[in-house]
């Protein structure tokens, strides 16, 4: 009986710790598990997604669980033509790895045969999960991204149900209880260890940059502009992090986006300053910004353009308080924007008031006391009459 305990205890426990194409078992950074994102009935989670790089093959994907669509036959990937007339499997469930990638983004490993299917890991607080396909990057070699709770370390561990992906319960999760929760999007980090870093407050929400075109250290042709957390437009940037612009050719390229954002050094090792990294997917351009924590500078944001400190990787720092854990809260959307408008609307009829109000001491003081009561007479007796 004992035996059979030991042995039930044992077989459990290495079923825990396998990695298989649903679960990443990290003895530092803790678990991802993909189980909840996965359909089981047979059909794929994410369905002829076309790629970034445009007309292309569709790609479907299932985390976790197997799926069959066209000629792919319980497979994990399948690579499907435009017209829907040919299909390739490029992965099964059955052939997986896990590993870090050079930004310590977990990535799944499928490799069947000649090829290979890269899905990395991008943590994302959003309601929504996605996958984005970069499509056939090398010959046999496909790179995907998951974005979603679930790719976050202990996002949605030990959880199994569809669906549930909610922030609150996810703290509350038993088997995770010692490991920290962390998630984290392009305007805040929360690590619960140490608290939130949110740069929502100091990001411009309305479509242009909060640091415009700012000179780097070493001032040259170049000028950048950076708004954290919303995107912006100018010039030819469009919905951009970061944006530079050569003020000799009057060209302007983007160096990163919000939509593809990790962050970096957040373990609070000091001497290493948390830092925020945009890239590009489609090009080698880079955006990193250095948070500086500043809780003296109250409300004085301050960026530091270093530059392009490597091939298309672009250098800022950005001094604040909410560089700090807990410096800043999150912007309250929905009552500020309320305030706003109420602020305009009380600033606006204070105006009209006072233009009445100037108009009135016009026509009582500077006029006549003869006019004053042709003025009273006309305004009871109904023009219209006559
Ligand atoms: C993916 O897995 C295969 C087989 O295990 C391995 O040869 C390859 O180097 C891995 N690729 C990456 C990027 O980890
Ligand atoms: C924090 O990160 C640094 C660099 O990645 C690493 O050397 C260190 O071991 C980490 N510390 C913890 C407590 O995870």
């Amino acid at each position: 009986m004992q035996r059979l305990t030991l042995l039930l205890t044992v077989v459990l426990f290495t079923a825990i710790l396998a990695d298989d194409s649903c679960r990443f078992n990290h003895p530092l950074y803790g678990v991802i598990d993909l189980a909840s994102l996965g359909l089981r009935d047979g059909r794929a989670r994410f369905q002829g997604i076309t790629p970034a790089s445009g007309l292309e093959y569709l790609y479907s994907f299932n985390p976790c669980y197997s799926f069959s669509e066209e000629t792919c036959q319980n497979v994990a990937v399948c690579q499907i033509s435009p017209d829907r007339r040919y299909s390739f499997e490029l992965a099964r469930q059955t052939s997986s790895s896990w590993s870090l990638d050079t930004s310590y983004r977990p990535t799944l490993n499928y490799t069947s045969g000649s090829k290979t299917v890269l899905i990395t890991m991008v943590c994302s607080s959003a309601d929504e999960d996605s996958l984005e396909v970069l499509g056939e990057t090398r010959l046999n070699y496909y790179t995907m991204q998951l974005r979603s709770r679930c790719a976050c370390w202990n996002g949605c561990a030990g959880r199994s149900s569809p669906f549930t992906t909610k922030l609150t319960s996810r703290v509350t999760t038993k088997p995770t209880t010692t490991r920290p929760s962390i998630y984290y999007s392009a305007c805040q980090y929360h690590d619960s260890r140490y608290g939130t870093i949110d740069l929502s407050t100091i990001g411009n929400t309305n479509g242009g940059s909060v640091f415009k075109d700012v000179n780097s250290l070493y001032p040259n042709d170049y000028v950048w502009s950076y708004n954290p957390c919303y995107s912006f437009s100018e010039h030819q940037c469009k919905n951009v992090a970061g944006c530079q612009i050569d003020k000799m050719n009057q060209i302007s390229y983007p160096i990163g986006y919000q939509s593809f954002v990790y962050w970096l050094n957040m373990n609070a090792t000091s001497g290493l300053n948390p830092t925020i990294v945009y890239p590009i997917t489609t090009s080698n351009r880079l955006l990193k910004v250095e948070l500086i924590c500043d809780r003296t500078s109250s409300a004085n944001h301050h960026l530091q353009v270093v530059g392009e400190t490597a091939v298309g990787e672009y250098y800022m720092r950005l001094t604040s308080p909410c560089a700090c854990w807990n410096g800043c809260n999150e912007r309250p959307s929905h009552p500020s924007f309320n305030w706003n408008v109420w602020a305009i609307i009380g600033i606006a009829g204070s105006v009209v008031f006072l233009l009445v109000v100037i108009m009135m001491t016009c026509l009582f003081c500077s006029k006549p006391k003869r006019q004053r009561f042709y003025t009273v007479m006309s305004e009871k007796t109904p023009i219209l009459k006559y």
